[in-house]
């Protein structure tokens, strides 16, 4: 039993139950602590103990969880008392024993009242854990120095540094909780607990108390060989290192030091960029999840699948569908096609088992789920089609009018298109309005990133089909509108060239790769094309060929490269020389004498540039076409196309996607930005009238999320 949620009770309830108080924190969707549950937590507990009748407290959660943790909304501005370290506090001092009983989420600050609880339960399903650090935070409720003094070192920084969290048995393996209860009954355990701890007059404990860090030559290696791997890991990240310093703290101050120190770099780390950055890639990632259709409609079935094409994408595709639990049919053009496509699917497993991440089992039992056939009749009965066939109109038209004859009525017809108008794909066959863009990234069963674009006639319902679908994978969906690359190839097309005409201009494709890892992404643009192969940039550069302006800039140095075969990782050779098969490139002599060539045939005399300087075009060019396609309604508002840099495109995380960033620098430094670059090419450097606008009012992209 759950106890249910009151919209409009207080946020905490204290109800006596014999000789037990129960407080039950009822504070929907989540029980964060804010204020008003910070405040009705040390009053309960001051209550427990000025009442003589009161022997015990029992601390639970109103509806599907304990505590999500500290209210992620506060950040940012001002505080209000009580501070979450002081009801920890108070709680630990209570002068009679608590019990903290859990189910659901207890994490981060959550996890701190847990701990800071005299005892502890866990009931089937409950999640506990520091995530702090993946908003880029440190527990900073005692978390650090309770966990470290309670299960030691190396489990409390494995568990902080990670972020992950753990179920009842391990937590009780841990020593998180003392016992699990044998049902979900998170109250009737946890009252029963109690009762328990009043018959055998158990005392308060109090974890500040605990001796997991007793073992002084242990704990030392265990932070030093946290600070080397994290020193090592951590990628600008601020609060990893912090967290291992908090620890060695704990290890080496009293605990009311202790808690002053962790404090102290809890504070830095709020107020940091990094934290900004990372709440908002956590409120965006889950607003992105609703669109004006998931509102208002209900998803249609989603049980049988087709996949048509066994390529890169439709087998990864097919994987991640698989690994949802989903059944799969894939459909190819003839037997040793489909042959291809399954062996395909095969080696995306293979992989996975190869590296220890999953086992023969998981691959045999995933593939009972899996069939093919080269005739569309096989599809008669699916309830979506996700069509990833060659990137050609007229194939694509042919595919879909196959799907409208085999298909029943309400299938949804999906297809995976990069850049195809996805309007006149669902005018060409009788049901439009069961049409819908599933833009995936490769590797299809990695990349969290879904595009679901969505055509003018398409019905709500195929549109709430998508995002259902997204769900089952796991992934994050954006809602994008039907345009040539949607939102992130159409970014992508733009942040490129802006990289070709820095190249073309001076800077090496080298120095421009490193300078964008430096700002934070895995990879810089020429290692992606490397690994992508060039060839598809180039094939969708001729297509573009005839449509291109003829006055706009256009670096030949890709094209080059292309017609020398030097497709990048899968030739040995691009941007990058890979010899013997080796994945990371090293820099190519011959390549920057092509590129030196180029400059001279283009009439360019090259100057440098700093990185600094190459990461503000860059980035220029990136938010001025996000802002387009704001404006445009391509995307729903800034914090889709944040999501979608960030999923799809490896922008960092900490830094909140191109569109926060824009707001963390200020809009009109950018746009100050984007007019000194225009002197030079006011073709490609043309303000978007979004950002003239918002600059104008003196406003951001953040007044246009509403989630901000
Ligand atoms: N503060 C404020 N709002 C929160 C929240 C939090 N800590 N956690 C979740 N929410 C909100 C979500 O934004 C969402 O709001 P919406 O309905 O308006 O979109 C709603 O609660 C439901 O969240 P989910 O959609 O994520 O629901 P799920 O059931 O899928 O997941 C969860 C629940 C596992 C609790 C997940 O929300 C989660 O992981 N939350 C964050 C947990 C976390 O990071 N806690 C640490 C906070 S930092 C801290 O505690 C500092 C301390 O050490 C001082
Ligand atoms: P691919 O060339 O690897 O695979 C295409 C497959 O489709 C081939 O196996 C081919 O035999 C099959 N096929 C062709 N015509 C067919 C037909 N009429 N019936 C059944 N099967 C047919 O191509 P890839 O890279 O998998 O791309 C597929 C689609 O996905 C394209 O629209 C592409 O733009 C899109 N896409 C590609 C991405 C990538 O990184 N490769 C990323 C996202 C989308």
């Amino acid at each position: 039993m759950t106890l249910s949620s009151a919209p409009e009770a207080a946020a905490v309830q204290p109800a006596l139950r014999g000789s037990v108080l129960v407080v039950t924190i009822d504070h929907a969707p989540v029980n964060a602590l804010n204020a008003a549950v910070r405040r009705g937590l040390i009053d309960a507990i001051e209550s427990a103990d000025a009442n003589a009748a009161v022997r015990a407290v029992l601390i639970v959660g109103a509806g599907r969880n304990f505590i999500a943790g500290a209210d992620i909304r506060e950040f940012g501005k001002p505080a209000v008392p009580p501070s979450l370290p002081d009801v920890c506090n108070r709680i630990e001092a209570c002068g009679k024993p608590v019990v903290a009983a859990i189910h659901g989420a207890a994490l981060g600050g959550g996890l701190e009242i847990a701990l800071a609880s005299h005892y502890r339960i866990a009931v089937e399903g409950a999640k506990l854990g520091l995530p702090e650090v993946q908003l880029g935070l440190l527990p900073g409720a005692g978390g650090t120095q309770r966990t470290a003094r309670l299960i030691g070192a190396q489990a409390a920084l494995s568990l902080m540094l990670s972020g992950r969290h753990v179920g009842p048995q391990e937590a009780l393996r841990l020593g998180l909780v003392d016992r699990v209860g044998q049902s979900d009954d998170v109250f009737a355990e946890g009252l029963a607990y109690a009762h328990e701890l009043i018959a055998t007059h158990a005392a308060p404990r109090r974890t500040k108390n605990a001796r997991g860090l007793a073992d002084k030559e242990a704990s030392a290696a265990a932070i030093a060989a946290a600070r080397a791997d994290t020193q090592k890991k951590s990628r600008g990240l601020l609060s990893p290192l912090k967290i291992v310093d908090c620890v060695e703290a704990a290890l080496n101050l009293p605990f009311d030091e202790g808690l002053r120190f962790e404090r102290e770099r809890f504070l830095e780390c709020r107020e940091s960029p990094q934290r900004a950055g990372l709440v908002h890639a956590f409120f965006a990632e889950r607003e992105t999840q609703k669109s004006p259709e998931t509102r208002g409609a209900q998803p249609r079935a989603l049980d049988r699948i087709g996949v048509i094409g066994g390529g890169t994408m439709g087998a990864g595709i097919a994987v991640a569908l698989l690994d949802a639990g989903l059944s799969v049919t894939m459909i190819e053009r003839d037997d040793a096609s489909l042959e291809r496509g399954r062996a395909h699917v095969e080696k995306v497993y293979d992989g996975l088992i190869e590296k220890g991440r999953i086992t023969q089992e998981i691959k045999a039992r995933a593939l009972q789920r899996f069939d093919g056939d080269t005739t569309y009749d096989a599809l008669a009965d699916a309830d979506l089609v996700i069509e990833a066939v060659f990137e050609d109109m007229a194939v694509k038209k042919a595919v879909f009018a196959q799907l409208d004859r085999v298909c029943k009525p309400g299938a949804v017809l999906a297809t995976n298109t990069s850049y195809l108008d996805i309007d006149e794909i669902a005018a060409s066959i009788s049901r439009p309005q069961d049409v819908l863009g599933l833009h995936f990234f490769s590797p299809a069963n990695i990349m969290k990133l879904l595009e679901v674009v969505v055509p003018a006639r398409v019905a709500a319902d195929v549109v709430a089909t998508g995002f259902e679908l997204a769900k089952k994978l796991k992934k994050v969906a954006v809602r994008a509108g039907v345009c040539d690359g949607f939102i992130g190839n159409r970014m992508l097309a733009v942040y490129r060239t802006a990289a070709d005409h820095l190249m073309e201009d001076g800077a090496s494709p080298y120095q421009i790769d490193n300078a964008v890892r430096d700002f934070g992404f895995p990879m810089g643009p020429y290692q992606v094309v490397d690994l992508a192969g060039g060839d598809i940039g180039w094939a969708a550069r001729k297509r573009r060929a005839a449509t291109r302006d003829p006055k706009a800039r256009y670096v030949h140095v890709s094209d080059a490269l292309c017609e020398r075969g030097w497709f990048g990782q899968k030739t040995g050779r691009g941007f990058y020389r890979y010899e013997g098969g080796a994945r990371a490139g090293k820099p190519d002599a011959e390549v920057e004498a092509i590129i030196d060539a180029e400059r001279e045939r283009a009439g360019v005399t090259p100057r440098a540039f700093s990185d600094e300087q190459i990461v503000r075009r860059y980035m220029a060019a990136m938010i001025n076409e996000g802002a387009n396609i704001v404006h445009e309604g391509i995307a729903q508002r800034p914090l889709d196309v944040d999501a979608t840099l960030m999923h799809g495109f490896g922008f960092p995380r900490y830094r909140g996607g191109p569109m926060h960033f824009a707001d963390s620098v200020g809009l009109e430094n950018v746009l100050t930005d984007i007019r000194e670059f225009a002197k030079e090419d006011p073709l490609f450097w043309r303000a978007s009238p979004l950002i003239v606008d918002l600059v104008a009012r003196g406003k951001n992209f953040a007044s246009l999320n509403q989630a901000d």
